[in-house]
Protein backbone atom coordinates (compact mmCIF):
# COMPACT_ATOMS: atom_id res chain seq x y z
CA UNK A 1 0.00 0.00 0.00
CA UNK A 2 2.78 2.60 0.61
CA UNK A 3 4.63 1.68 -2.06
CA UNK A 4 0.92 2.80 -3.72
CA UNK A 5 1.59 6.34 -2.61
CA UNK A 6 4.79 7.39 -4.33
CA UNK A 7 3.08 5.77 -7.73
CA UNK A 8 0.13 7.59 -7.54
CA UNK A 9 2.06 10.60 -6.69
CA UNK A 10 4.33 9.89 -9.89
CA UNK A 11 0.99 8.92 -12.04
CA UNK A 12 -0.17 12.13 -11.27
CA UNK A 13 2.70 14.08 -11.93
CA UNK A 14 2.94 12.56 -15.30
CA UNK A 15 -0.28 13.57 -16.18
CA UNK A 16 -0.69 17.23 -14.93
CA UNK A 17 2.97 18.15 -14.53
CA UNK A 18 3.94 21.93 -15.86
CA UNK A 19 5.54 22.09 -18.85
CA UNK A 20 8.21 24.49 -17.48
CA UNK A 21 11.38 25.36 -19.51
CA UNK A 22 13.93 24.60 -17.03
CA UNK A 23 12.87 21.01 -16.78
CA UNK A 24 15.41 19.00 -19.89
CA UNK A 25 16.54 15.62 -19.45
CA UNK A 26 19.71 14.34 -19.38
CA UNK A 27 20.27 14.56 -22.96
CA UNK A 28 20.33 17.98 -22.74
CA UNK A 29 23.82 19.65 -23.04
CA UNK A 30 22.27 22.55 -20.74
CA UNK A 31 20.65 20.34 -17.83
CA UNK A 32 23.10 21.01 -15.75
CA UNK A 33 23.01 25.26 -15.89
CA UNK A 34 19.38 25.02 -16.36
CA UNK A 35 18.70 23.30 -12.81
CA UNK A 36 21.30 25.01 -11.45
CA UNK A 37 19.85 28.50 -12.60
CA UNK A 38 16.42 27.64 -11.88
CA UNK A 39 17.40 26.02 -8.30
CA UNK A 40 18.93 29.88 -7.43
CA UNK A 41 16.11 31.33 -8.41
CA UNK A 42 13.12 29.51 -7.13
CA UNK A 43 15.26 29.73 -3.74
CA UNK A 44 12.42 31.86 -1.73
CA UNK A 45 10.63 32.75 -4.99
CA UNK A 46 6.97 31.61 -6.92
CA UNK A 47 7.24 29.44 -10.31
CA UNK A 48 5.67 32.02 -11.70
CA UNK A 49 8.01 34.81 -10.32
CA UNK A 50 10.65 33.08 -11.99
CA UNK A 51 9.63 32.11 -15.74
CA UNK A 52 10.32 35.09 -17.29
CA UNK A 53 13.72 35.94 -15.58
CA UNK A 54 14.58 32.17 -16.73
CA UNK A 55 13.90 33.05 -20.23
CA UNK A 56 15.46 36.41 -20.50
CA UNK A 57 18.80 35.09 -18.81
CA UNK A 58 19.09 31.70 -21.18
CA UNK A 59 18.94 34.22 -23.73
CA UNK A 60 21.51 36.21 -23.07
CA UNK A 61 23.87 33.74 -21.48
CA UNK A 62 22.94 30.37 -23.29
CA UNK A 63 25.49 27.80 -21.56
CA UNK A 64 26.76 27.55 -17.99
CA UNK A 65 30.45 28.24 -20.18
CA UNK A 66 28.78 32.16 -20.76
CA UNK A 67 27.53 32.55 -17.66
CA UNK A 68 30.88 31.93 -15.98
CA UNK A 69 33.18 34.39 -17.97
CA UNK A 70 30.01 37.37 -17.70
CA UNK A 71 30.51 40.28 -15.43
CA UNK A 72 29.23 40.45 -11.99
CA UNK A 73 27.10 43.88 -13.32
CA UNK A 74 25.81 42.19 -16.22
CA UNK A 75 24.34 39.30 -13.93
CA UNK A 76 22.87 41.67 -11.23
CA UNK A 77 21.07 43.65 -14.12
CA UNK A 78 19.25 40.72 -15.19
CA UNK A 79 18.34 39.53 -11.74
CA UNK A 80 16.98 43.14 -11.10
CA UNK A 81 13.37 43.09 -9.47
CA UNK A 82 13.63 39.39 -8.46
CA UNK A 83 15.47 40.31 -5.13
CA UNK A 84 17.87 38.32 -2.47
CA UNK A 85 20.71 39.56 -4.76
CA UNK A 86 23.57 37.65 -3.00
CA UNK A 87 21.69 34.89 -5.03
CA UNK A 88 22.54 35.89 -8.32
CA UNK A 89 26.64 36.71 -7.15
CA UNK A 90 26.64 32.96 -5.71
CA UNK A 91 25.25 31.69 -8.99
CA UNK A 92 28.16 33.58 -10.78
CA UNK A 93 30.64 31.94 -8.51
CA UNK A 94 29.10 28.57 -8.48
CA UNK A 95 29.02 28.58 -12.20
CA UNK A 96 32.85 29.95 -12.16
CA UNK A 97 33.73 27.06 -10.07
CA UNK A 98 31.73 24.08 -12.25
CA UNK A 99 33.32 25.59 -15.45
CA UNK A 100 36.89 25.83 -14.41
CA UNK A 101 37.31 23.59 -11.67
CA UNK A 102 35.02 20.67 -12.40
CA UNK A 103 34.94 19.92 -15.65
CA UNK A 104 31.34 21.27 -15.46
CA UNK A 105 30.27 18.33 -13.40
CA UNK A 106 28.61 18.42 -10.53
CA UNK A 107 30.15 16.14 -7.64
CA UNK A 108 28.09 13.00 -6.76
CA UNK A 109 28.13 13.48 -3.17
CA UNK A 110 25.46 16.00 -1.32
CA UNK A 111 28.44 17.14 1.31
CA UNK A 112 30.61 18.08 -2.01
CA UNK A 113 27.83 19.87 -3.43
CA UNK A 114 26.74 22.22 -0.71
CA UNK A 115 30.65 23.32 -0.56
CA UNK A 116 29.16 25.15 -4.16
CA UNK A 117 28.56 29.01 -2.98
CA UNK A 118 24.81 29.71 -2.47
CA UNK A 119 24.10 25.75 -2.37
CA UNK A 120 22.60 24.71 1.38
CA UNK A 121 20.52 21.68 2.19
CA UNK A 122 17.76 22.08 0.05
CA UNK A 123 19.36 22.71 -3.31
CA UNK A 124 22.38 20.47 -2.88
CA UNK A 125 19.78 17.83 -2.07
CA UNK A 126 17.41 18.74 -5.14
CA UNK A 127 20.43 18.98 -7.75
CA UNK A 128 21.55 15.82 -6.69
CA UNK A 129 18.10 14.21 -7.18
CA UNK A 130 17.45 15.64 -10.25
CA UNK A 131 20.90 15.67 -11.92
CA UNK A 132 22.10 11.68 -10.63
CA UNK A 133 18.41 10.73 -9.86
CA UNK A 134 19.56 10.17 -5.92
CA UNK A 135 17.56 8.63 -3.48
CA UNK A 136 16.50 12.26 -1.85
CA UNK A 137 14.08 14.55 -0.87
CA UNK A 138 14.62 17.99 -0.92
CA UNK A 139 12.41 19.27 1.74
CA UNK A 140 11.11 22.79 0.68
CA UNK A 141 7.99 24.70 1.62
CA UNK A 142 5.85 22.27 -0.76
CA UNK A 143 7.21 18.96 0.05
CA UNK A 144 7.34 19.69 3.96
CA UNK A 145 3.51 20.85 3.78
CA UNK A 146 2.80 17.61 1.33
CA UNK A 147 4.52 14.98 4.34
CA UNK A 148 2.94 17.23 6.80
CA UNK A 149 -0.03 16.64 5.73
CA UNK A 150 -0.05 12.75 4.78
CA UNK A 151 1.09 12.28 7.99
CA UNK A 152 -1.05 14.98 9.75
CA UNK A 153 1.48 16.67 11.69
CA UNK A 154 2.73 20.32 12.09
CA UNK A 155 5.30 21.64 9.61
CA UNK A 156 7.69 22.77 12.32
CA UNK A 157 8.17 18.62 12.97
CA UNK A 158 8.66 17.84 9.67
CA UNK A 159 12.79 17.52 9.13
CA UNK A 160 15.17 14.73 7.39
CA UNK A 161 14.96 13.32 10.65
CA UNK A 162 10.83 12.26 10.08
CA UNK A 163 11.65 11.90 6.31
CA UNK A 164 14.06 9.24 6.82
CA UNK A 165 11.75 7.39 9.51
CA UNK A 166 9.04 7.17 7.50
CA UNK A 167 11.07 6.14 4.43
CA UNK A 168 12.08 3.10 6.13
CA UNK A 169 8.26 2.07 5.13
CA UNK A 170 8.91 2.51 1.75
CA UNK A 171 6.76 5.46 1.54
CA UNK A 172 8.82 7.47 -1.22
CA UNK A 173 10.15 4.43 -3.03
CA UNK A 174 11.37 4.33 -6.15
CA UNK A 175 14.07 3.91 -9.38
CA UNK A 176 12.37 7.78 -10.43
CA UNK A 177 14.18 9.71 -7.26
CA UNK A 178 14.62 12.50 -10.04
CA UNK A 179 10.87 13.09 -11.09
CA UNK A 180 9.69 12.17 -7.30
CA UNK A 181 11.03 14.98 -6.28
CA UNK A 182 9.94 17.50 -8.61
CA UNK A 183 6.00 15.21 -8.57
CA UNK A 184 6.12 16.47 -4.47
CA UNK A 185 6.89 20.03 -5.15
CA UNK A 186 4.52 20.23 -8.23
CA UNK A 187 1.95 17.91 -5.95
CA UNK A 188 2.48 20.97 -3.16
CA UNK A 189 2.23 23.47 -5.78
CA UNK A 190 -1.06 22.20 -7.37
CA UNK A 191 -2.87 20.08 -5.43
CA UNK A 192 -1.83 19.97 -1.77
CA UNK A 193 -1.52 23.91 -1.39
CA UNK A 194 -1.22 26.18 1.32
CA UNK A 195 -4.40 26.95 1.73
CA UNK A 196 -7.62 25.22 0.86
CA UNK A 197 -6.01 21.77 -0.41
CA UNK A 198 -8.00 20.18 -3.41
CA UNK A 199 -8.90 16.90 -1.30
CA UNK A 200 -11.64 16.14 -3.73
CA UNK A 201 -9.25 15.79 -6.49
CA UNK A 202 -6.43 14.47 -4.54
CA UNK A 203 -5.42 10.74 -6.00
CA UNK A 204 -3.72 10.20 -2.08
CA UNK A 205 -6.13 11.44 -0.20
CA UNK A 206 -7.16 7.59 1.19
CA UNK A 207 -3.63 7.72 2.04
CA UNK A 208 -4.00 10.90 4.07
CA UNK A 209 -4.14 11.23 7.59
CA UNK A 210 -5.07 14.89 7.16
CA UNK A 211 -8.01 13.81 4.97
CA UNK A 212 -9.22 11.46 7.15
CA UNK A 213 -8.85 13.54 10.32
CA UNK A 214 -11.30 15.18 12.59
CA UNK A 215 -8.79 17.14 14.10
CA UNK A 216 -6.77 18.93 11.06
CA UNK A 217 -3.41 20.33 11.77
CA UNK A 218 -4.29 24.04 10.68
CA UNK A 219 -2.31 26.08 7.48
CA UNK A 220 0.82 28.10 8.82
CA UNK A 221 -0.32 31.66 8.04
CA UNK A 222 3.16 33.47 7.24
CA UNK A 223 3.92 36.13 9.33
CA UNK A 224 3.51 40.22 7.80
CA UNK A 225 4.89 42.82 9.61
CA UNK A 226 3.59 46.05 9.14
CA UNK A 227 6.39 48.58 9.41
CA UNK A 228 6.56 52.73 9.58
CA UNK A 229 9.95 54.00 8.07
CA UNK A 230 11.67 57.36 7.26
CA UNK A 231 13.84 58.05 4.34
CA UNK A 232 16.08 60.80 4.11
CA UNK A 233 17.55 61.96 0.73
CA UNK A 234 20.01 64.48 0.52
CA UNK A 235 20.43 66.02 -3.03
CA UNK A 236 22.45 67.65 -4.52
CA UNK A 237 20.90 70.94 -6.98
CA UNK A 238 22.64 68.93 -9.77
CA UNK A 239 20.58 66.37 -9.72
CA UNK A 240 22.50 63.65 -7.74
CA UNK A 241 20.95 61.74 -4.26
CA UNK A 242 23.62 60.54 -1.46
CA UNK A 243 23.84 57.25 -1.08
CA UNK A 244 25.91 54.88 0.94
CA UNK A 245 27.34 51.27 -0.79
CA UNK A 246 25.99 48.20 1.89
CA UNK A 247 26.01 44.23 1.57
CA UNK A 248 29.37 44.73 -0.61
CA UNK A 249 26.69 44.47 -3.91
CA UNK A 250 29.22 47.67 -5.14
CA UNK A 251 26.02 49.19 -6.31
CA UNK A 252 23.22 51.64 -4.95
CA UNK A 253 21.63 49.94 -3.07
CA UNK A 254 20.85 50.85 1.05
CA UNK A 255 19.86 54.02 2.27
CA UNK A 256 20.20 56.37 5.18
CA UNK A 257 17.36 55.53 7.63
CA UNK A 258 17.87 57.46 10.92
CA UNK A 259 14.54 57.19 13.34
CA UNK A 260 12.22 60.26 12.76
CA UNK A 261 12.17 60.36 16.91
CA UNK A 262 15.82 60.99 16.84
CA UNK A 263 15.95 63.63 14.26
CA UNK A 264 12.50 65.20 15.52
CA UNK A 265 14.27 66.06 18.85
CA UNK A 266 17.55 67.27 16.52
CA UNK A 267 17.51 71.41 15.62
CA UNK A 268 17.75 70.37 11.84
CA UNK A 269 14.59 68.02 11.10
CA UNK A 270 12.80 71.34 10.11
CA UNK A 271 15.56 71.30 7.39
CA UNK A 272 13.83 67.74 6.09
CA UNK A 273 10.80 68.60 3.37
CA UNK A 274 8.09 65.77 3.12
CA UNK A 275 8.40 64.82 -0.46
CA UNK A 276 5.67 61.63 0.05
CA UNK A 277 4.05 58.94 1.70
CA UNK A 278 3.90 55.41 -0.29
CA UNK A 279 3.76 51.75 0.48
CA UNK A 280 6.48 49.16 -0.38
CA UNK A 281 6.80 45.44 0.15
CA UNK A 282 10.13 43.65 0.75
CA UNK A 283 9.26 39.93 1.31
CA UNK A 284 7.31 39.95 4.77
CA UNK A 285 7.15 43.50 5.75
CA UNK A 286 5.01 45.97 4.29
CA UNK A 287 6.57 49.19 4.89
CA UNK A 288 4.42 52.67 4.69
CA UNK A 289 7.40 55.04 3.81
CA UNK A 290 7.97 58.60 4.35
CA UNK A 291 10.32 60.08 2.24
CA UNK A 292 12.30 63.57 3.26
CA UNK A 293 14.63 65.38 1.07
CA UNK A 294 16.61 68.10 1.42
CA UNK A 295 19.26 70.27 -0.70
CA UNK A 296 23.01 69.80 0.68
CA UNK A 297 26.10 70.18 -0.12
CA UNK A 298 27.51 68.28 3.18
CA UNK A 299 26.94 64.97 3.71
CA UNK A 300 27.30 62.29 5.94
CA UNK A 301 30.41 60.12 5.90
CA UNK A 302 30.61 56.77 4.18
CA UNK A 303 28.28 58.49 1.56
CA UNK A 304 28.92 59.73 -2.34
CA UNK A 305 26.97 61.58 -4.87
CA UNK A 306 25.01 59.41 -7.87
CA UNK A 307 23.64 61.20 -10.50
CA UNK A 308 19.63 60.32 -10.30
CA UNK A 309 20.07 59.90 -14.10
CA UNK A 310 21.78 56.95 -13.98
CA UNK A 311 18.96 54.33 -14.64
CA UNK A 312 20.28 51.70 -16.62
CA UNK A 313 22.37 50.54 -14.01
CA UNK A 314 21.27 47.49 -11.56
CA UNK A 315 19.21 48.56 -8.94
CA UNK A 316 16.67 46.86 -6.25
CA UNK A 317 13.51 47.88 -6.76
CA UNK A 318 13.16 49.55 -3.27
CA UNK A 319 15.88 51.95 -4.75
CA UNK A 320 14.37 52.14 -7.90
CA UNK A 321 11.37 53.81 -6.87
CA UNK A 322 13.03 56.21 -4.47
CA UNK A 323 14.97 57.58 -7.62
CA UNK A 324 11.57 58.00 -9.84
CA UNK A 325 10.22 59.87 -6.68
CA UNK A 326 13.32 62.29 -6.16
CA UNK A 327 13.67 62.55 -9.67
CA UNK A 328 10.33 64.46 -10.35
CA UNK A 329 12.25 67.70 -7.78
CA UNK A 330 14.81 67.92 -11.24
N1 LIG B 1 10.56 24.87 -6.62
C1 LIG B 1 11.86 24.63 -6.46
N2 LIG B 1 12.34 23.83 -7.43
C2 LIG B 1 11.29 23.55 -8.23
C3 LIG B 1 11.13 22.78 -9.41
N3 LIG B 1 12.17 22.15 -9.93
N4 LIG B 1 9.91 22.71 -9.93
C4 LIG B 1 8.89 23.38 -9.38
N5 LIG B 1 8.97 24.10 -8.28
C5 LIG B 1 10.16 24.21 -7.70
Amino acid sequence: MNFNLTKKILAWYDNNKRDLPWRVGKRSANQLYYRVLSEFMLQQTQVKTVIPYFVKFTKEFQNLDTLSKASERKVLKLWEGLGYYRRAKYLLATSKILVNKLNCKLPREIEKIKILPGVGDYTSNVLAALIYNKPTLALDGNVKRVISRILNKEVKKINFEVFKHINKKNIFNTNRNSDLVEAIMEFGALVCNSKIPKCSECPIKNNCKFYKSKNKIKPIKKEVINESINIFCYLSKKGEIALTKKNNLGFLNEFNLPKIESIKKNKSFKKWKLLSKYKNSISNKKLNINLYYQFSKDIPNNYSWYSIKRNNEFMPSFTKKIFKQVSVLF
